[in-house]
């Protein structure tokens, strides 16, 4: 019998894609573009948001401070090492929070140990030290013992004690290395909340990595004996192979709920679109066959199927996409849609569009449905969130021609608008656009180095739109831009020059993005 929902224990959601998930090499987000990934988190119910690690760089700090400024439900969390210079800065930036929230940390295996070349009994003692100094600062405060899956057991309790006694009110168990399984996930929970005193007026969490797949079955089970906080990020977004998915343990946890009878606070509605703005400002696309918010999580594409599907849908759904945020019908609208109708279809896709958006936005549709017959909801999405931003358009691309042939190079010819006047160029290159790329640096020469570029057909069919995203470094500033056009060098053209407007704004307000510290320096 399934035990009614409000008496079930809350699962607490730690939302660490800002931290763990930001860390992914290349995974870099700009500050604009934290802020809005706080705020969908913290309006889809995210417990407690972990924003950054302050100490890293100026850049994580004003992040942190600012999502502090503004969450308006969550409890927004900073990470510092078992330093009380870290846990200060942590402090500075979460302090401006209604419900802020110092996590504190240190290597507690053998080989973590080694690397500030620590005796068990000296790391006990900064542990206490650090715990402590961070209470006296903040009433709620988090300590993970790095690595926790692979620390000897008996030396696990003692540390776990010591946290506790000096103030720690959550525990994270991490399994750093994505080493651990189900059952032993399950049972490192269950001793310590057997075995270390005081353990039962915490809450105990768990952090694990996906590097053998198991991270959300291993948070799962954790949470069945006794773990009360999950960690995870959108989309799995994290180092190597990642963090454990928030919508995957969301969604096993409604969809099987008979079995696992826990609740979140999680608006499972709000999953695909925070997951789709992930991937686009991180850079990381969505394999198709990713649970929950693959491309491919809700087709039905083989013949018995689709029948079966028609007949009833839950002869092989287990969760209907509405609940995680997909609109029932895809196709959108054809070139004799209107305005009203386009705004219709733009806030059932979540978008609140102003009349003069909604002005400029109709133009851009109206010209793309010119040259593709059908637009889909994926079309409408990547107009709204390629739209240029106001105040960085310097550059802008007047034409392009592009040469292309089976014998290279490849030409590009090129006409720009730079700060109000029209320069032109013709330039070659390996590929067009490379050749498009090097007339773009030949007319606004820059040292900013290409970081990543990223090419997605939004729909299928050879007339789909390509998303571009670039993402450019320049004296420790990223910046990233996106563009969407059927023709994949207009759209690499104009992201390009999207990235390079953003950087002129950002080279004018000064600052760095680059993390000079990582969390793994530890001395
Ligand atoms: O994976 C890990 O151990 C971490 C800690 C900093 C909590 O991310
Ligand atoms: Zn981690």
């Amino acid at each position: 019998m399934t035990q009614d929902t409000k008496t079930q224990d809350r699962v607490v959601i730690f939302d660490t894609t800002l931290r763990d998930g930001e860390q992914s090499p290349g995974a870099t987000m700009t500050h604009a573009e934290k802020l809005e990934i706080a705020g969908l988190l913290d309006e889809m119910g995210v417990d407690i948001i972990e924003a950054g690690f302050p100490i890293a760089s100026e850049g994580d700090f004003n992040a942190v401070s600012e999502i502090a400024k503004n969450a308006q439900n969550s409890v927004i969390c900073g990470l510092a090492r078992a330093q009380l210079g870290d846990i200060d800065r942590c402090w500075e930036a979460v302090k401006h929070a209604d419900k802020p929230r110092i996590h504190t940390f240190i290597g507690t295996s053998p080989l973590h140990r080694a690397i500030p070349n620590l005796t068990k009994d000296e790391m006990a003692e900064r542990i206490e030290q650090t715990v402590t100094h961070a209470r006296n600062l903040c009433d709620n405060v988090q300590w993970s013992p790095m690595d926790a899956t692979r620390t000897e057991m008996d030396y696990l309790y003692r540390v776990v004690e010591i946290a506790i006694k000096a103030g720690a009110t959550t525990i994270n168990i991490p399994d750093t290395v994505g080493y651990t399984a189900p059952r032993e996930s399950a049972d490192l929970i269950r001793k310590l909340i057997e075995n270390v005193p005081g353990a039962d007026e915490v809450i105990f969490a768990t952090h694990c990595h996906n590097d053998l797949g198991m991270a959300t079955a291993n948070s799962l089970a954790a949470v069945e004996a006794g773990a009360r906080q999950i960690e995870c990020t959108i989309n799995g977004l994290g180092e190597r192979a990642g963090n454990t998915a928030l919508e995957e343990v969301v969604m096993a946890l409604k969809v099987r709920n008979d079995i696992m009878p826990f609740q979140t606070g999680i608006d499972s509605t709000k999953i695909m679109n925070i997951s789709r703005r992930v991937a686009a400002v991180s850079g990381f696309p969505v394999q198709f066959n990713k649970a929950i918010v693959g491309k491919n999580a809700f087709a039905h594409e083989s013949g018995i199927h689709q029948d079966g599907m028609l007949k009833n849908a839950e002869t092989f759904e287990i969760m209907r996409p509405e609940d995680v945020g997909l609109s029932e019908t895809n196709l959108v609208m054809g070139k004799h849609s209107g305005r009203a109708a386009l705004r219709d279809k733009l806030e059932q896709l979540g978008f609140e569009v102003g009349d003069n958006q909604l002005k400029d936005v109709f133009v851009r549709f109206k010209a793309l449905a010119d040259r593709k017959k059908e637009i889909f909801d994926d079309d409408l999405i990547a107009l709204m969130r390629t739209s240029e931003d106001e105040d960085s358009t310097r550059l802008r691309i007047v034409s392009l021609a592009v040469q292309c042939g089976t014998e290279g190079p490849q030409q590009a010819e090129l006409t720009m608008e730079i700060d109000g006047a029209v320069h032109s160029t013709t330039q070659t290159g390996d590929g067009p656009v490379d050749a498009t790329f090097n007339a773009v640096k030949a007319l606004f020469p820059h040292d900013a180095r290409l970081q990543l570029y990223q090419v997605h057909a939004v729909t299928e069919g050879t007339d789909a739109q390509a998303t571009v995203s670039v993402r450019m470094e320049e004296d420790g500033r990223i910046v990233t831009g996106q563009s969407a056009d059927t023709d994949t060098v207009v759209a690499s053209a104009k992201a390009y020059v999207h990235a390079l407007n953003r950087l002129l704004v950002r080279r004018e307000k000064g600052g760095t993005d680059k993390a000079e510290i990582s969390y793994k320096d530890v001395s």
